[in-house]
């Protein structure tokens, strides 16, 4: 809530975009928030946002939406905006996006442009609001009052992270991982991937997926420096992960093998345990979007499937299953993480109620 006790006035920049309209239709349902300004690029700002908007979601384009004139992506624009979103391709969101942080606006990102910057916390809410303590340090080195910058993480990061962290709560750190991802259409934005490659097909390449996740899982899994100037990212871990688009349009499946570093693992029955007792701050503090349970586990003995899990939680839970033995590994799993929701707009729009909840918005 504002400091008068009202919702926030949140802006939402890209929109238009397959993010964007997760964004739009998260918010209209919370209570939190108020839209207050859309903003997209030159191609549909002036228009209001039913025409300028390829609507591709199965929920009805809230009221508040649709006859709201779309702005340029321009900090001016967005005064009396409390929160400013973004679902920005990109090829511009580190220009635009750095524009809002000088202009002293909170913005909650899902682009890659800012992830790894060591005092840009990289905040899956779900595992890892510690990395919050980053944001003192970035208003205290800029000079801004209020103006500060979150992001989550890759669409499939954000899915992994979420057991990694239980186990290594519970069992202490990991050694290896290795990841093999089967990928939703509409993580590649619209109008993405083209019908004659994803139709009866599978790609194996995500342009610089793989990489991303290496690297993101370390940051998120790891801490902040002792001044809380910086993050700490692991060190010790190795991470592999192997991308794949498969036609499929929401939801991404990730089968996960998992190492510790302990000399005896756990049971597979004490893990099953560990991801069905683990919860988050953001619940404890009773944020409007932290789902009941933030792991489903389910011991169906073919899921989880996309097309039956993605709305675990309304999208903000994982679905965890077929958790056994690894032959190679200690234990391997296959999970499902809906790709806009706790993948991307679902997790700013909680990263941002827990900020207002801990007082730096
Ligand atoms: N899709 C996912 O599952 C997912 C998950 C996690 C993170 N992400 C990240 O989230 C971001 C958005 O992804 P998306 O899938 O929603 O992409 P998208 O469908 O291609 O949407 C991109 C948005 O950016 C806007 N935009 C493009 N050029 C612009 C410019 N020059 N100035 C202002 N706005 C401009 C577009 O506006 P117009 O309509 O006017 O062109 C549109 O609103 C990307 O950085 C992506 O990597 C996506």
């Amino acid at each position: 809530m504002s400091s008068t006790g009202g919702p926030l006035n949140a802006g939402v920049l890209g929109a238009t975009g397959t993010v964007g309209q997760r964004f739009i239709v998260l918010l209209s349902q919370n209570p939190m928030f108020r839209i207050h300004s859309l903003g997209a690029s030159e191609r549909s700002a002036g228009k209001a946002y039913r025409l300028a908007a390829k609507w591709k979601l199965s929920d009805p384009m809230p009221d508040e939406a649709r006859e709201a004139l779309v702005k340029p992506c321009d900090p001016a624009q967005f005064a009396g905006c409390d929160v400013v979103f973004s679902g920005l391709d990109a090829s511009v969101a580190g220009d635009i996006e750095g524009a809002f942080l000088a202009a002293d606006f909170a913005v909650f990102s899902n682009a890659k442009n800012y992830r790894m910057v060591p005092s840009v916390p990289l905040c899956v809410p779900v595992v890892n609001t510690d990395h919050y303590a980053l944001v003192a340090g970035q208003r205290a080195a800029s000079g801004r009052k209020k103006g500060f910058i979150v992001t989550n993480s890759n669409c499939s990061t954000s899915g992994l992270v979420v057991p990694l962290k239980a186990l290594q709560d519970r069992f202490g750190p990991l050694r290896r991982v290795v990841v093999t991802t089967l990928q939703a259409i509409s993580g590649a934005g619209y109008p993405g991937v083209a019908s004659l490659d994803i139709l009866d097909n599978i790609v194996p390449l995500i342009e610089g997926e793989e990489s991303k996740m290496e690297a993101e899982v370390l940051k998120i899994l790891g801490g902040v420096s002792a001044d809380a100037s910086a993050c700490a990212p692991l060190t010790d871990l190795r991470v592999s992960a192997t991308c794949n688009r498969v036609p499929v349009i929401d939801g991404h499946t990730e089968c996960v093998s998992v190492e510790f570093a302990a000399a005896t693992p756990p049971s597979i029955d004490e893990i099953k345990q560990c991801l069905r007792e683990y919860t988050c701050e953001a619940q404890r503090l009773g944020c409007y979007s932290a789902p009941a349970q933030v792991m489903q586990v389910t011991e169906e003995e073919d899921r989880p499937q996309p097309r039956l899990d993605r709305n675990a939680g309304g999208g903000m839970s994982v679905t965890v299953g077929r958790i056994r033995e690894c032959p190679v590994f200690h234990v391997k799993f296959t999970l499902l993480v809906h790709n806009t929701v706790l993948g991307a707009a679902g997790a700013s729009i909680l990263n941002a109620e827990y900020a207002a909840k801990k007082g730096y918005l």
